[in-house]
């Protein structure tokens, strides 16, 4: 079944039927002002911090659709019937209301036909800016004049911390008040507030300053208003069926006391055939901030700028707006564009997968549907991996992300979990102290945050030839500073200094796993495996440096690791998962319960530890005993009985998440094993397995978003194998990425120059890549017309022929024809 499809020329996705089996949404906005919205118009604001700077309400996993949102209700006045711009929330029936939903690059336009009036909203956020636009066209397609009553809502949050809105009621419902101004609603919090009486525990106003919101009306005058969400719903009522729309007319109350709202009413007449537009704004900011950002959207001069046809034209302040946005975000995904045979595959690089990479980055695992918001930081190793996921779009980024985490790791090498949103290098508390819990909720270090900076740094240089990267220096989150090589160096410190009793990594708190607490004595695999990547690669930079000692103590630490790995951790044809604190082996072929990880055996390979034979038998193993039509499941047979103390994973219910479910983050990481030992078949066919577009007709198994890829799949042990859960903020995004970019199609910077390596589908016979590298433009053919799944015969730049698959950057002009030839 499906509720959609891609428009890879617009960039978006279209959803043509309303009742999608779960919210599909998109993001909108910037790290200063965040929003979420669904196909619906369901979701929510803030400024900076889902949890402190909430701005409207969204109650998560509310009765089968998640309410509130941006709403806006349209009335006729001539028979009192009503609907709005959305399907949701007065839902009618999808026979009579037609409905479209254009997700883009940080804007969405919603469309609705109902009664031969036709409407059409825009929401999203001007670039850089701290508040929000829904700009809705209203047309009368009909014969006959109409007359229509519209009403935008907006049900603002009480306090800007979600906790204390939720659930502090006898605080939060006394201290909100909202006033009327002619063109807006003005909502004050803490009118009264000094920094005497700072409300200091959630909101994000130290100083205790009033905080005022607003939410306005341009183009059309107001003719009546309702400060108070209950005046305009009514009692025992519901947004499906507000009172004030019934009525035809909002009460004209303020909110003192009870749940601050934002609803404006205005009547129109249409003529037959005439249109109308008007723009709702939502934002932080008192009475002369709204009233300067309201007059900028008075004008309805109109400028035509959409491509789709018809009823599309935008006035010249919107149409300006959203071309910045367009501008924005397509420079950054046009950086690399592929036109492979397989539509799915393009549709998620070219566009969503890179998208959603963008908005891990921002957003980390902040605020969504799933997340509320309280997660207040960004978690070291998710944060490290989402960098990897826009290196090659937008390498400054990524050099400006990761010196911030790389500023978050502790002089003892480990990461911080949680780097704050309000950081400062140099003068945090870690781990090892009580304030730091206080400040996060979180007390111990996690095995693997600092490693996943060798992957992520080694992906910068590369990409960006910025080989200086490595000397310059950057402070410790407590004290001191260093530079980025010793910062590395000091990282795998911090995992030699903290082995077990066979000489391997100890697990702590987690090693990526959320679920396996090994604590500071069991050993993990996982954390084994990143290590001898990890010394693989300072090698690497070693030996650049002619750091000579520096290459004999990591070569040393290699030989060590690999002599323990073999002589404790293989089983033949698998790698165990660890060890425990008591010598009881994880992921032992003789176990009954989880006797096959995938992580292990796939890392073995990603790291280079597995020598070619090893890699082939493990992978081999993974694909005959893990693999689903869904993709690889974490580890099999499920844990049901056996209550490993370590093992937390447990807890969920057979074959989900951690326990057998199929994990997508990993996905990412089968597929670039695979590509490691060239099986391009293999590796497309874990791909298309995962691929959330491949889902698209399938949308009643898979239910999230056939765009975005989720947390996790159930795996075979659950009643609805194939459905995925938690949408948008996962790490999947990067490392699929990784695996489509840097595996799949080969793409690999090297210091001074790049590989064009691809492992891919036999069947795909010729496709090309538009890659900007460097500043300069590869315009490249692959033809496989031998139809081999790797290996590169020769490749011609510009007309130069040059064997293998290397071309230096001195080969590269301005704008570059390249042809790469697959085969023996
Ligand atoms: C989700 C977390 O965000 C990620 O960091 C972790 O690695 C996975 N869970 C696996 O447990």
């Amino acid at each position: 079944m499906n509720f959609g499809h891609f428009n890879p020329v617009n960039k978006e996705y279209v959803i043509t039927r309303p009742d999608t089996p779960a919210p599909w949404c998109n993001y909108l906005g910037s790290v200063d002002y965040g929003a979420i919205i669904s196909n619906n118009a369901t979701g929510y604001s803030f400024v900076k911090s889902g949890a402190a700077g909430r701005i409207i309400r969204f109650r998560l996993n509310s009765m089968s659709n998640d309410q509130p949102g941006r709403y806006i209700y349209i009335r006729d006045n001539a028979d009192g019937d009503y609907w709005s711009g959305s399907w949701q929330p007065v839902c009618k029936s999808i026979d009579s209301y037609k409905s479209e939903c254009r997700h883009g690059t940080a804007y969405t336009i919603i469309s609705s036909s109902y009664k031969d009036i036709e409407t059409r909203t825009l929401y999203y956020v001007p670039l850089d800016k701290n508040y929000e636009v829904w700009n809705i066209r209203i047309k009368n397609s009909s014969n006959n004049k109409r007359h229509l009553s519209i009403y935008g809502t907006a049900e603002f949050t009480n306090h800007d911390h979600y906790e204390n809105d939720t659930v502090n009621l006898q605080y939060s419902q006394f201290i909100s008040k909202t006033y009327f101004k002619d063109n807006h609603i003005l909502q004050v919090i803490n009118e009264n507030g000094s920094e005497a009486s700072s409300d200091v525990e959630g909101t994000s106003n130290k100083k205790g300053d009033p905080i005022y919101r607003f939410f306005g009306l341009a183009g059309q005058s107001v003719s009546a208003f309702d400060g108070e969400r209950d005046m305009f719903i009514g009692n025992y009522r519901n947004y499906g069926n507000p009172v004030a729309v019934e009525l035809g007319k909002c009460s004209n109350t303020v909110a003192y006391n009870g749940n601050s709202f934002g609803a404006l009413q205005t009547d129109i007449e249409l003529n037959p055939g005439e249109e109308t537009e008007m723009t709702f704004l939502l934002g932080a900011g008192n009475e002369d901030f709204a009233r300067n950002i309201i007059s900028k959207y008075d004008s309805v001069e109109k400028a035509n700028i959409c491509s789709c046809e018809g009823f599309c034209n935008f006035s010249e302040v919107v149409s300006h707006e959203l071309t910045q946005l367009k501008n924005f975000w397509h420079s950054r995904l046009d950086n690399l564009q592929v036109e492979t045979p397989d539509d799915n595959f393009n549709n998620m690089l070219n566009v969503w997968n890179a998208y959603q990479c963008f908005i891990t980055f921002f957003w980390s695992r902040a605020a969504s549907f799933q997340y509320c918001g309280l997660r207040n930081g960004l978690g070291y190793r998710d944060t490290v991996q989402d960098i990897q996921g826009i290196i090659h779009l937008d390498y400054k980024a990524a050099k400006e992300r990761l010196w911030l985490m790389l500023s978050g790791q502790v002089l003892n090498g480990g990461g911080l979990p949680l780097v704050k949103f309000d950081h400062k290098p140099g003068q945090e508390a870690t781990p090892d102290e009580s304030q730091y819990a206080k400040e996060t909720g979180q007390s111990f270090y996690r095995a693997d945050d600092a490693l996943w900076l060798f992957p992520t740094v080694i992906t910068y240089i590369k990409e960006s030839g910025d080989w200086n990267f490595i000397d310059e220096k950057v402070p410790y989150a407590d004290k001191g500073e260093a530079t980025v090589y010793a910062h590395l160096k000091q990282a795998i410190q911090f995992n030699l200094d903290r082995q077990g009793s066979h000489g391997l990594p100890v697990g702590l708190f987690a090693d990526w796993n959320d679920c396996l607490r090994l604590g500071s004595k069991g050993e993990s695999l996982f954390v084994t495996f990143q290590l001898y990547y990890a010394l693989k690669i300072f090698k690497e930079f070693a030996t650049k440096k002619d750091a000579l000692a520096d290459i004999e103590w990591a070569q040393n630490c290699l030989n060590e690791l690999s002599g323990n790995i073999q002589k404790f951790a293989w089983e033949g044809d698998q790698f165990v998962r660890g060890f425990t604190e008591d010598g009881y082996t994880i992921g032992s072929k003789s176990n009954s319960e989880a006797s096959l990880w995938l992580n292990p055996q796939v890392w073995s390979v990603i790291s280079g530890a597995a020598d070619e034979k090893t890699a082939k038998t493990v992978l081999d193993k993974v694909y005959d005993n893990l693999n689903t039509k869904y993709g690889a499941m974490l580890f099999y047979p499920a844990f049901r009985e056996y209550g490993l103390p370590v093992a937390r994973m447990s807890l969920f219910n057979a074959g989900t998440k951690e326990n057998a479910g199929i994990f997508s983050q990993p996905q990412g990481w089968v597929i670039l094993a695979e590509t490691i030992i060239g099986n391009g078949n293999r590796a497309y066919e874990y791909f298309t397995e995962i691929n959330p577009a491949a889902m698209n007709d399938h949308a009643e198994i898979r239910k999230l978003e056939p765009y975005i890829h989720g947390q996790a799949t159930e795996g075979i042990d659950t009643l609805n194998h194939g459905r995925s859960h938690v949408h948008w903020l996962t790490g999947t995004a990067s490392t699929v990425m990784v695996s489509m970019v840097y595996g799949i199609l080969g793409l690999q910077p090297e210091y001074n120059g790049i590989k064009i390596n691809p492992c891919i589908p036999s069947g795909w016979k010729n496709f090309k890549m538009n890659k900007v590298f460097r500043n300069t433009v590869l315009n490249i053919t692959v033809d496989n017309s031998q139809g081999v799944e790797k290996g590169v015969h020769y490749i011609t730049v510009n007309g130069k022929r040059i064997d293998g698959c290397y071309i230096s950057a001195d080969e590269l002009k301005d704008t570059n024809e390249i042809l790469v030839v697959m085969g023996k």
